[in-house]
């Protein structure tokens, strides 16, 4: 009888996001402050007796080996040398290509569900560094809650918790390549790098008020390019928001509302307009890791 395990993936937003540079390897370096939110996919992991397969009831999202979690698992088993397979079906709700970390969240939920499924002992730095082949992101889904991050985003640093109740995450219904978001950041320089880094740094000693400051290098270049997104922004901001940001490399905008009723007020609002708008939370360090296998 073969095990099976479920597990939820949640997506992220950033409360802010300095590009300092373009590094060598082509990637920017960062100074990002993740969060995980609410919102997840379902994922249901089940073994095989050799095979990996992914099925997923979202036509935009790859079931062949370009799929992140596909991907996540046959890595897995090539480091730890198991033979077995995995049935990874994904229950998709995190918009696609939309600054949220939906498919590099799938990718590290995929690891810590195989690492179950599969009864794997690997050691710690092992699985950071599969997770940081997979995707700059990917490692800060194997932590979630507020979490600092540097280098290309994969290098995350736990830090204090920001609570924040009210959030209303906006997407247009298109997707923003990330690659192309980064490729229309035009104003690094290498001297503005000193005074970036510390803007970060002192926005996490100040941690209770990022939901108020939250910044992101990658907006201005986007919004200029996609008039959308500045629009569902400024929609955000007239229904109420206290602050509104593009999360990531795009498109998704979230808002930050004082109350569940102004908040469900702009959701209904947004959705009229033909919008996907859903009503999330942050979620802390120790949510994220009691609920992921719930
Ligand atoms: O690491 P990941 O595969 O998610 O990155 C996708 C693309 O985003 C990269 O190929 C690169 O073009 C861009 N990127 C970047 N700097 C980063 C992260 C991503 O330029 N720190």
């Amino acid at each position: 009888m073969y095990r099976s395990f479920q597990a939820r993936s949640f997506a992220k937003i950033n409360w802010t996001l300095d590009a300092l540079f373009k590094r060598d390897d082509g990637y920017h370096e960062l100074r990002t402050i993740y969060q995980s939110v609410s919102l997840h996919d379902e994922l249901r992991l089940g073994e095989t007796r050799n095979a990996i397969e992914v099925i997923c009831d979202d036509p935009r999202v790859p079931r062949d080996e370009t799929n992140l979690a596909f991907k996540a698992a046959s890595l897995l088993r090539k480091v730890t040398g198991t033979s077995k397979g995995a049935r990874i079906e994904i229950e998709k709700r995190i918009p696609v290509a939309a600054g949220l970390g939906g498919g590099s969240s799938n990718a590290a939920a995929t690891l810590l569900a195989l690492i179950r499924l599969w009864e794997i002992v690997i050691d710690e730095a092992e699985l950071i560094r599969i997770a940081a082949s997979l995707g700059s992101d990917v490692p800060f889904f194997l932590i979630g809650g507020t979490a600092l991050g540097v280098g290309r985003g994969e290098e995350v640093y736990p830090l204090e918790q920001v609570r924040c109740e009210h959030l209303l995450l906006v997407n247009p219904g298109f997707g923003v390549p990330t690659r192309d978001a980064y490729e229309k950041l035009s104003r690094l320089t290498s001297s503005e790098a000193a005074s970036i880094i510390p803007f970060t740094l002192l926005a996490a000693k100040g941690i209770s008020e990022l939901p108020l400051v939250a910044r992101n290098d990658l907006e201005a270049p986007v919004l200029a390019a996609y008039p959308e997104i500045a629009e569902v922004k400024q929609r955000l901001l007239s229904l109420g928001a206290k602050h509104a940001l593009m999360s990531g490399s795009g498109a998704t905008v979230f808002g930050v509302f004082d109350n569940s009723e102004i908040a469900g007020g702009a959701e209904s609002e947004l959705r009229k307009f033909g919008y996907w708008a859903e009503r999330v939370h942050a979620v802390d360090r120790q949510e994220y890791h009691a609920t992921i296998f719930q």
